[in-house]
Order: structure tokens, then sequence, then C-alpha cells
């Protein structure tokens, strides 16, 4: 039902009326967890024209970690006429709603996104913020002398005449404020709306207070299970581990003889024929199959770290050197850029060269003749101001597709006939151990991939051997 249908309207200076849209206001924040409604619902209430409170209101909220007001949303009358009111009012049980459509046309004025772009510092020299923030008390524009601070510069241009300012409470700390003022008709603020709007904004500080801790629950409870299910995941890949580790064990020996006897039989049997033939395929076969074993035994066994004072771009050029054939067989062109400047990373350089060797190879194996591979190195910042390197190596082989992105660091996940899938398995790996991380995209061409390791400062040189720390 609409709020219009209602009857009898309520009078603004009627208790009966205040007591009820205060009421309604209770249930409503009872049955309202989402923040970004919650707002909504608390602007359009003061400001639908059966209320006759304010013609327009604006939400800012303080953001703790920049310290800074952040416009929310400003509504105008004309868009609160929709509040819709649920449930039975004779019996007081009654809350608003609005619906998903009014939502999204009172977001999109021009208004509201221009004052959903504002963001004012709070500078406790300028009174309106001082009245708001320090004293908790209500703040009318005609009672304060505006010291053209930045506050005013925001807000004077979008209340013309008169406005009043509200903070919101909530637990005796000012969590944001309601400016509301009547731009069409000019009307004056009176100061039984004045008070009604102190009872609705402790009330409002409440609910929007909830309703953030709850947000803050629920993205606590997300990191939560993320961490779970990684958790989870470790376990799993202990157990693969493991299981490979002896499984690798038990079937090394017999392979090893029956490479053994294959070779053998190669050298006995005559050549162009059909049995040497099969024997050749056997000897391949298991020398493939030992390499295999080679490398989800590497993986499977924790390898350790020995730090060391090494140059990235060295260790880079070092395998683009090993794998010059493949580059000329294929006619692949090669740039490695990242100005003339040392970078200089602490680690291991044998297990850092294999992970761009796996990297270079994986771009090898699916770039077409007359391909292209990039590598630049650049730096970066992580948090806390640490320098680091960000590595990109891009291919023009097409790239990967868009459902498998996710998989490609799995142990195990491969797409080639005699891939073993333990290539960027293993290069996650190492990079993890290294304090740094490497992630997949597409490029359009191609592959990108881009590591990013942190750069050793002078001082920070970590030598010496650890265990991997997965
Ligand atoms: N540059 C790339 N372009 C397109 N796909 C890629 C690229 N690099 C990796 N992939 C995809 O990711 C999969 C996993 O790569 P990974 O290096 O882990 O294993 P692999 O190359 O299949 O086998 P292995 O490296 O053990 O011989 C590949 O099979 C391939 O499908
Ligand atoms: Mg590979």
């Amino acid at each position: 039902m609409n709020i219009h249908d209602s009857s009898p309207h309520p009078e603004p200076n009627n208790r009966v009326a205040e007591l009820t849209l205060l009421y309604q206001f209770s249930n409503t924040m009872l049955s309202t967890i989402r923040l970004n409604k919650l707002t909504h619902l608390i602007l359009t209430a003061i400001t639908t024209p059966s209320s006759n409170l304010f013609e327009r209101a604006v939400l800012f909220l303080r953001n703790e970690k920049s310290d800074v007001l952040q416009g929310m949303l400003g509504i105008t009358r004309w868009l609160s006429e929709d509040l819709l009111i649920v449930g039975d009012q004779d019996t007081l049980g009654s809350r608003w709603d609005l619906s998903d459509e009014t939502i999204s046309r009172q977001r999109s004025t021009d208004f509201s996104m221009q004052i959903r772009q504002t963001r004012i510092d709070i500078d406790d020299s300028c009174p309106l913020i001082h009245q708001i923030f320090a004293e908790r008390n209500v703040c009318r524009s005609d009672d304060i002398s505006c010291h053209n601070c930045q506050t005013c510069h925001f807000i004077k241009p979008l209340c013309n005449g008169s406005f009043v300012a509200m903070p919101l409470v909530c637990h005796g700390k000012s969590i944001g404020m309601i400016v509301v003022d009547n731009p069409d008709s000019g009307r004056e603020i009176s100061s039984d709306n004045i008070n009604f709007l102190r009872l609705f904004a402790n009330q409002a500080g409440m609910a929007i207070e909830n309703s953030m801790l709850y947000n803050r629950i629920e993205e606590a409870h997300l990191n939560l299970k993320d961490a779970q299910e990684r958790l989870q995941h470790g376990e799993r890949m202990a157990a693969i581990g493991e299981m490979a580790a002896n499984l690798v064990h038990e079937l090394k020996n017999p392979l090893v003889t029956i490479g053994g006897f294959a070779g053998r039989l190669l050298k006995l049997l005559p050549v162009e024929t059909r049995q040497r033939q099969y024997a050749d395929t056997i000897v391949s076969e298991v020398c493939r199959l030992e390499k295999m074993l080679v490398e989800i035994l590497a993986f499977s066994r924790k390898p350790t770290i020995c730090f060391s004072s090494c140059d990235l771009k060295e260790i880079i050029q070092d395998c683009l050197t090993d794998c010059t054939t493949s580059f000329e067989d294929h006619n692949i062109k090669v740039s490695l850029s990242g100005d003339g400047s040392r970078w200089g990373v602490s680690g291991d350089s044998h297990q850092l060269k294999q992970v761009f060797l796996n990297l270079i190879l994986n771009s090898c194996d699916v770039m077409p003749e007359g391909g292209e591979l990039s590598i630049r190195l650049t730096p970066g910042k992580a948090a806390g101001d640490k320098k680091t390197v960000i590595v990109c190596i891009e291919d023009s082989g097409g790239g990967i597709q868009k459902e498998m992105l996710p998989q490609v660091f799995n142990p195990f996940f491969t797409t080639k006939v005699h891939g073993t899938g333990l290539g960027l398995a293993i290069a996650n790996r190492i990079i993890l151990n290294h304090f740094g991380s490497i992630d997949a995209h597409n490029t359009g061409k191609g592959a990108a991939f881009i590591i990013t390791l942190p750069l050793a400062e002078q001082t920070d040189i970590n030598k010496g051997c650890q265990d991997d720390r997965s």
C-alpha cells in the first residue's frame, strides 16, 4: 500500500503521526539489514510528501579509515512519493519498503550522484563539523558563522536557503549526519520538525551502525570461509603429495628395470625391423615416464630454499639463453625490457630460474610460428610501501580459456597430451615461498603471467637456507 493511501494523513505536528512514523521506522530497522536499502528508507521517510517534514535530505557517513565525511545519498521529495507501507497499520505492525526500481531511480539522479562524489575532511575548525562531531548536536545554517571552508564549499551550493544538519549518534559517537532543507517552498524548518529529526536520527544512527556491523560480520565470515577452504585445499594437496610420493617410489624401480631391459633389447635387434621400432617406443615412453615421476617427486617433496642475493633480470636472461634453439626453430621474437638497473631479490636462483623456464616453455608450447614473447620488469609497491619488482611475461599464443583460468595453478591440471600439469603449480609454490605472488590473465593476443617479488633492500639480503613454507 502506498503511504498516500493511508488515512488519515499524518499531520507534521501531530504527536501520534510522529510516533507512528518512529514506530514504523523501528519495525523497518528490524527487518532491513542491507545498508544501501536502509539509507534509502531513512531519507525517503523524512522527505515523503505525506510526512510533510522536509523537501530534501542528504546522508553523510564518516569513513573511519580516511577520516572524511563521505556523501552516501541525496533524495528530493518528488522521488519519495513511492514509499510503501507493508503490513497491518492498525496493529502498529507496519513497516516501510521501497521497490528496487525506486531505489535505482533515487540513486541515479544528478543530485544523488553529486552527493555521492562528495568527500569532506573532518576538520574541527569548521563550526558545522565541530558542532556535529565534537558537540554531537544539531546545527542550523542560520546559527553558524561560515568560515568559507571546504565544508561550506560543498554544502552551501546544495542548500540554497537555510538547512539543518543533524548528527547520527551511536554509542556516544557521531557516525555521520543528515542534512535537510526545503528548497522548493523556501519554508523555514520548524523547531518541532527539528525535534522530530533528532529522535529519528538517534534511531537511524543505531540502525546504520547495526547494519555496518552486520556487513563486517558477513565479510569476516566470508574471509573465514575462504581461509577454511584454502586450509582444506592445502590438506588435500598434502595428502595427494604424500600419496604421489609413495606411488612414485613404488613405480620407479620396476620402471628402471623395464627401461634397462628395453634398452638392451634395442641394441640386440637389427635396424629397420618392426621389433626394433616397438622396443624404441618402449624406451622413449619409459624415459618420458621417468621424467614425469622425477617431476612428481620434486613436487611432493618439501624443497629447501637457499636464499642469496640475485639479479632477477640475469636469471631471466639465463632462461632465454637456454631456450634459444626453441625460439630459433619456431621463429619466435623475444624481447626483455626493464631499464639498466639491477633488479636485486633475495631468493634461490635455481628455483627462480625454474619458475621462469616453466613459464617461457609454456608460452613456446602455445605460440605459432612467428610468435612474440615479451618480458618486462617494472618497479612496484606492496603494502607498507615495500618496493617490489613486477615481471610481466606476455605471449601471442591465443591465451587460456576463461573457464580454465582459475585452474591453471592446480597441480596436475594440464591440457597437453604429454604434460604433467605441474609446471605452474611448482612455479606458484616457489613464488609464494619467496613472499611474492603470481597471476594469470588473457590479453586478447595471448596469455600474460604477472609475478610480483619483493625487491631486496641493501640491508635485508636474507642469506641462508630454509624449509619450504607451504
Ligand atoms: N602461456 C600459456 N598460454 C596458454 N595456456 C597456458 C599457458 N601456460 C599454461 N597454460 C595452460 O595451463 C596448463 C597448465 O600448465 P602447466 O605448466 O602447469 O602444465 P603443463 O605445461 O600442461 O605440463 P608440464 O609443465 O608439467 O609439462 C597447460 O596445460 C595449459 O593448458
Ligand atoms: Mg608447463
